[in-house]
């Protein structure tokens, strides 16, 4: 059932690229189509909601399993109009998992999604990456091992651990981006007994924030275009799937674990009253010590758990969360708020209410720290001819080796220094490596020699790193646990799909990504 790109050449069933270009183009100016301002809903007026909490289907000794169906779903996102999105179970997002410390799962995802895209036409395909897991190559949502609609795949997430928040998106070759964008996304946390001894925000008060932008035509369905492969932004902001929400509070501490989920878009987030927001968590878990920061630099995918105190605030008053938006934007009336939060009483408990100065001092990839003869490896993040590459290298390049072309070839638990360069102005690269996490060690701007140490935000071990304008970023990590062959990206899902992807190694040998354990066509038995 594995299908190479040759086969889907052969087949016609490349879509995407360039045959699709002109009429993509044509169709998608989202000018003239673009619903008008004044029939969005004014920021803050609409409620808050969290995502439904995903339900297993069964549990098996140390094993949960469950099941999901992607699926196409009219929902009230513009107050008075049903947008067509595609959601895990139809919804976006997608239910949130919250996994308990020792537990291994199964997630069955079947792909139910219409025939083709409503504008673009393509087929939608899907893959399913657990961003922030270390899962073997046949689960890690490889963007080549693809599951058609009307098929199914079981993915096996056997090495949860640790507290760290987590996503599911969707990662299917060169449509990563509009199906993403249509709602393939959702939250996924792991505890573990380090974070539940802690007194910090816990159940009701540790809240998904999944952040990210849309454009809507005037039928209130989603607009894509993505301006000639540079980027998507929105003039909606949605959290959690809703425009500008406004949350009520009590006058407590919460823990919000912050996604962009946005295709494009990165944040600068800050709270009106000049409190700060205290990051506690990074991409990979809780970090050592909290650091409070007036504003938040927040890149696509990269994940922030940060803690707001509303006792600071009298009953009534209203704070709300902006966005002084960093450079490579694209800005609109209302692209500078996000969401809103009204206090309106004192606290129901103040259990689990503070912000210990030690969180997790003992993270693994945070003690390493480079020798004299720990290796380098760079990788030039360029813009060419339209396509955006890595080293020169595309993921059509990966395709049309077979699969065997790879970046970088690190031996099982080999620690390297990377060093990331984006060499160009215009351009900002939130750059994700699967399988690992990775410490940031410093950054150096416009090539002038001097290295500074990563910005307190980022003192947390990570899997994505932004790489602004004319920076290099060196992070340093170690390779495991297991061997096979991992993709690394631009986390800008336009990018991505164009088609700034590749693919290392770990290793030698390793389960196929895409042959191990593919799709198969519906009916799926039983669990
Ligand atoms: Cu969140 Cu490879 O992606
Ligand atoms: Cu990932
Ligand atoms: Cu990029």
């Amino acid at each position: 059932m594995s299908v190479t790109r040759r086969e889907m050449l052969a087949f016609g069933m490349l879509s995407g690229g360039a045959m699709l270009l002109p009429l993509e183009r044509s169709v998608l100016a989202a000018g003239q189509n673009r619903i008008a301002e004044s029939a969005l809903p004014a920021p803050f007026r609409v409620p808050f909601s969290v995502p439904r909490v995903a339900t297993k289907v069964k549990s098996v000794g140390t094993t949960d399993y469950y099941s999901l169906t992607m699926r196409e779903q009219a929902t009230e996102i513009l107050p008075g109009f049903r947008t067509r999105i595609w959601g895990y179970d139809g919804t976006f997002p997608g239910p949130t998992f919250d996994v308990q410390p020792g537990r291994q799962l199964v997630v069955r995802q079947t792909n139910r999604l219409p025939a083709s895209h409503p504008v673009l036409g393509y087929t939608p395909f899907t893959s399913v990456h657990l961003h922030g897991s270390p899962s073997l190559p046949q689960f890690d949502g490889y963007a080549s091992d693809v599951t058609y609609p009307g098929s199914w795949k079981d993915y096996r997430y056997s090495n949860l651990y640790g507290s760290r928040t987590l996503w599911y998106h969707d990662h299917a070759v060169h449509h990563t981006a509009p199906n993403v964008y249509m709602g393939l996304v959702g939250m996924f946390r792991t505890h573990d007994s380090l974070e539940q001894s802690l007194p910090i925000p816990q159940g009701s008060y540790d809240v998904p924030l999944v952040i990210s932008d849309a454009m809507f035509d005037r039928e209130g369905q989603l607009l894509y275009d993505d301006d000639d492969r540079s980027g998507l932004f929105g003039d909606v902001i949605l959290v959690n799937g809703r425009p500008w929400p406004v949350m009520k509070v009590e006058r407590r501490k919460y823990r919000f674990r912050i996604l962009n989920a946005s295709i494009s878009r990165s944040y600068r987030l800050r709270l009106d009253s000049g409190e700060p927001l205290v990051v506690i968590g990074t991409d990979a878990g809780l970090t050592a010590a909290p650091q409070p920061v007036t504003s938040l630099p927040h890149s696509n995918g990269e994940r922030y758990e940060v803690v707001i105190d509303f006792a600071k605030y009298a009953i009534g008053r209203r704070v709300t969360l902006r966005n002084s938006s960093p450079r490579n934007n694209v800005d609109y009336t209302h692209t500078d708020k996000v969401m809103a939060f009204d206090v309106v009483s004192e606290a129901r408990t103040t259990s689990k209410n503070s912000v210990p100065n030690v969180l997790n001092p003992n993270n693994a990839i945070m003690a390493l720290t480079p020798t004299a003869t720990t290796p380098t490896r760079r990788l030039a993040l360029v813009r060419q001819g339209g396509q955006w590459t890595i080293n020169n290298l595309t993921w059509g390049d990966v395709e049309d080796s077979d699969y065997t072309r790879v970046l970088a070839n690190p031996a099982l638990n080999a620690v390297e220094i990377w060093e990331i360069h984006n060499d160009s102005g215009g351009w900002h690269h939130p750059l994700h490596i699967h399988l690992i996490d990775f410490k940031i060690l410093d950054r150096e701007f416009n090539r002038n020699g001097v290295r500074v140490a990563p910005r307190p935000h980022e003192r947390g071990a990570k899997d994505v790193v932004n790489v602004g304008e004319n920076e290099r970023v060196r992070l340093i990590t170690q390779f495991g646990p297991h061997t096979g062959t991992y993709m690394l990206h631009c986390h800008n899902l336009v990018h991505e799909d164009h088609d700034m992807m590749g693919q290392f190694r770990v290793g030698l040998g390793g389960y196929d990504p895409i042959t191990t354990a593919p799709a198969r066509p519906l009916p799926a038995p039983e669990f």
